[in-house]
């Protein structure tokens, strides 16, 4: 992370290392007035999908909050029932038409095995990998990447890469740390975006540790979730449609959380099953 709070991707573009998500965020109001929120908030980072089918809703927030389109980085993602070559070339026009944009900042495949696609996903995902090329060619897309690839997805996709991916999205907190697909993607050029990182929460909150940490840095569970994913380079998306933690998501900028407790926070154990 560098001065203004970005990183740098292998093409040369800018991401802000905090994005706001819009997942399961259908409603008008809820999603028009979070966005809005976020980007008065300071977020200049959103990310949606088209699974979420809320990107008319996204694009509304943009327009209604006044900031200018060039100053925001915006994700869309390609929906599992859009894979291969003639569809993604078809849906990236339409993501565009929703969110009412001329391009997009990022865009990922979302999923790489599509229920009832387990026989060719492999073909499917790179033929589905060259229309998001063309696409970028034709400077629709700034910068295009991969959400959820696992060590296999990538092996089979990276050969046949014109162009490299240059995100890998996954889920990723402490008790979800994927190190071999985040090295691998590393090795790779990518940078790692990280989804759900406030998913422990409600398992950390009798932590007497996790409780320890929140009065030493003065900051919430969630404000030390959020630092501790900027603190391992991941790029953190984080959502809620609450206007007072959107802005207290987004205090993360002015403490650290030092070594021991990092080292804490990679060990801590998620019990039980964890979807991935
Ligand atoms: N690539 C993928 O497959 C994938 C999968 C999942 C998500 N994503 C993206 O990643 C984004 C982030 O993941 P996520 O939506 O799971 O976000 P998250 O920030 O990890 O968790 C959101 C949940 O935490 C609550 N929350 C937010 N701030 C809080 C706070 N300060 N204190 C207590 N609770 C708080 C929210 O509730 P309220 O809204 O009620 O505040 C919501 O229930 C998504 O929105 C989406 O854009 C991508």
């Amino acid at each position: 992370m560098n001065i203004n709070n970005t990183i740098t991707l292998t093409n040369g573009t800018e991401i802000p290392v905090l994005g706001y998500g819009t997942w399961q965020t259908t409603d008008f109001e809820e999603c028009v007035n979070g966005v809005k929120s976020a980007l008065t908030a300071g977020y200049r980072h959103i990310d949606t999908a088209q699974m979420y089918g809320n990107e008319h809703l996204v694009g509304e927030g943009i327009r209604q909050s006044e900031v200018p389109r060039e100053e925001i980085f915006l994700t869309s993602k390609l929906d599992n029932t859009n894979h291969g070559f003639v569809k993604t070339k078809k849906a990236i026009d339409e993501s565009l038409n929703c969110l009412g944009v001329k391009y997009l900042d990022l865009f990922l495949i979302h999923w790489p095995v599509v229920e009832g696609h387990e026989h060719n996903w492999r073909e499917e995902n790179i033929e589905t990998w060259r229309a998001i090329e063309n696409a970028y060619d034709a400077g629709k897309l700034k910068a295009i990447g991969l959400s959820n690839f696992k060590v296999e997805h990538l092996e089979n996709l990276l050969p046949h890469c014109r162009i490299k991916p240059m995100v890998n999205q996954l889920r990723l907190h402490p008790g979800v740390m994927q190190e071999e697909t985040v090295a691998l993607s590393r090795e790779h050029g990518m940078a790692i975006q990280a989804w759900s990182p406030l998913s422990p929460i409600s398992r950390m909150q009798d932590n007497e540790r996790i409780n320890d940490m929140t009065d030493k840095y003065k900051k919430s569970i969630a404000q030390l979730l959020l630092r501790y994913s900027l603190q391992k380079d991941y790029i953190s998306l984080t959502k809620s449609v609450h206007e007072d933690r959107i802005k207290e998501n987004f205090e993360i900028f002015n403490f650290t959380i030092d070594q021991s407790d990092m080292e804490y926070l990679d060990l801590w154990k998620w019990e039980g099953d964890v979807f991935l």
